[in-house]
């Protein structure tokens, strides 16, 4: 009688702890996964659909992947994570958006948080952002020609080369990437920035080249390529070359980022030393090309990257890369990324990367890298593809031929905000991300909120165009007279002896060094 009692209606010692515990036999895994995204710090992100609350632990994210159709809340979410990881003390976000649509939910929510504070303590909390952006009148400068400590000029100059490849419309011959590898190897060489004028004087002008170039670089490789450019470079390929700089500095944004020298930049760049969001938006514009656009997108995962390698005492930061699949187009950039992955989790680095529809948006070998170094996944409302990527991960049910096609059928029609958490080892959590605080309750409009945005809190980061534009004239002066300065004690001396000139040496110099504490 016991033996059939317990079969219809559980063990009730058992079925009594459940219920004290609150959970059903079907929501034990749910619980443990509930408890394992817990921890110190943790932040309130959303609820289950019984509404029991999902709380994140920053410390225990690791790398992630969200996904969803446009519109699905994976915007929203992000700026939840962020933060709530920010919010932490010593933690830093960082965010790169190529197509600026989270900097925006981002900006919106700290105006309405700035608003909120009283007057004495908005100017502190204004400076725990940094703010990439560009404006009519103003920009976030970019240092794009300092070489950090450990990495061969050659490394940057190629790293800065696959950048604007990456951004491109069109495949770019072998000479052509060449080419782009020369132009920025004699900038870093020279620590100038690049302008149209330096490219034309250094690719059409041969006397330039000979006399008053080759002369001030000591990397005798560097100087016989530049002494020899015109075996090197055809003449239709140096030509090309100069016309797709000129695209990318026709206009004034562009020519700003690649025409300021690391001297011009430590010049005029304001320090932000408390800054612990870091807001980058690439989302192109009447002012910012979608190539160019692209382009800085990569220079800046590059310089987070590298700034964390070389770290000494790591910071935990989260990086969040939206849209990843414009990111990841040159192979270079996907291996640089995919390294940066695989080796930076001891650096305390968690990257975060997001695509409407992953599967069709990354190229296959690369998302396969991806899934096999994130530790979790957020899913919003997809197709049939991209929700098949979570069907490895969910725990087998005896039902699972019926069980499949009804998830993909539940994925395909998730509303706005749900979405399915998934830590991986551990059952799915089916949850709704929690409410962002609704702008309107300010009594602002958001054109209002982001203005507030732009003059109290970027402000601090961006410079007047007028003030960047009339360094980059004073320096071109000196460069068309053939006046070229002194090098910096960094370049002068040539590459040191231990700098690593592949992507590979790097990380693997990173790998040796690795728990040390020690800078590689
Ligand atoms: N957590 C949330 N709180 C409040 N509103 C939300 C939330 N998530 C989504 N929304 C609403 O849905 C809209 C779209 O959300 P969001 O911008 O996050 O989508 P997305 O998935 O990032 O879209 P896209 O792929 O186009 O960038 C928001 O403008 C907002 O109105
Ligand atoms: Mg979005």
């Amino acid at each position: 009688m016991k033996r059939l009692y317990d079969l219809l209606f559980g063990d009730p010692k058992a079925a009594y702890a459940r219920a004290r515990a609150n959970t059903t036999p079907a929501d034990t895994g749910i619980a443990e996964t509930l408890a394992s995204l817990d921890g110190k710090d943790s932040f309130h992100f959303g609820s289950l659909l019984n509404g029991a609350p999902v709380r994140l632990a920053p410390d225990g994210l690791g790398h992630g992947l969200t996904c969803g159709a446009s519109g699905s809340g994976k915007s929203s979410a992000l700026s939840l994570i962020i933060e709530g990881f920010a919010a932490v003390p010593g933690h830093r976000a960082e965010v790169i958006d190529p197509k600026g649509e989270t900097c925006i939910v981002l900006a919106e929510h700290a105006a309405m948080t700035l608003l909120r504070l009283p007057q004495p303590e908005r100017e502190t909390f204004a400076r725990r952002f940094q703010v990439i952006d560009v404006r009519a009148d103003a920009v976030t400068p970019a240092n794009l020609f300092t070489v950090p400590p450990q990495m061969s000029p050659a490394l940057l100059a190629s790293l800065r080369a696959s950048a604007m490849v990456n951004a491109g419309e069109h495949e770019f011959s072998d000479l052509m990437q060449h080419g782009l590898f020369l132009v920025f190897s004699v900038a870093i060489a020279l620590q100038r920035g690049v302008t149209k004028k330096f490219v034309r004087r250094l690719l059409l002008d041969d006397a330039f080249r000979q006399h008053t170039l080759a002369p001030k670089i000591h990397d005798a490789a560097l100087r016989d390529s530049i002494e020899h450019l015109d075996d090197v470079l055809p003449a239709a390929t140096r030509q090309a070359l100069v016309r797709q700089f000129d695209m990318h500095l026709s206009t004034r944004l562009g020519r700003i980022w690649f025409g300021l020298s690391p001297a011009a930049v430590a010049r005029l760049a304001p320090a932000l030393p408390d800054a612990r969001i870091v807001i980058g938006n690439f989302g192109p514009s009447l002012l910012l090309s979608p190539s160019l656009a692209r382009t800085q997108a990569v220079n800046r995962l590059i310089d987070v990257v590298t700034a964390t390698m070389v770290n000494a005492n790591p910071v935990a930061t989260l990086l969040l890369i939206e849209e990843i699949g414009t990111i990841v187009r040159h192979p270079a950039v996907a291996r640089f990324l995919l390294e940066g992955l695989r080796t930076l989790r001891w650096k305390l680095l968690s990257i975060v990367c997001c695509a409407q529809d992953p599967t069709n948006a990354i190229p296959k070998d690369v998302l396969h890298a991806l899934l096999l170094n994130m530790r979790w996944l957020l899913a919003f409302e997809s197709g049939r593809e991209d929700a098949s990527i979570l069907l490895p991960y969910l725990p087998p049910r005896a039902s699972e031929g019926e069980r499949k096609p009804a998830f993909l059928a539940e994925m395909a029609t998730l509303p706005s905000q749900h979405c399915y958490f998934l830590r991986k080892g551990l059952p799915p959590l089916r949850m709704k991300t929690r409410d962002l605080p609704d702008p309107k309750t300010t009594g602002k409009s958001r054109d209002e909120l982001l203005d507030i945005f732009y003059s109290e809190i970027a402000a601090h980061s961006m410079v007047r165009v007028a003030d960047a534009e009339r360094l980059i004239d004073e320096e071109e002066r000196d460069w068309i007279s053939g006046d070229i300065p002194p090098q910096s004690p960094q370049n002068a001396s040539g590459p040191a002896k231990d700098t690593v000139r592949t992507v590979d040496d790097l990380f693997a110099l990173l790998g040796r060094n690795k728990g040390t504490g020690d800078p590689p």
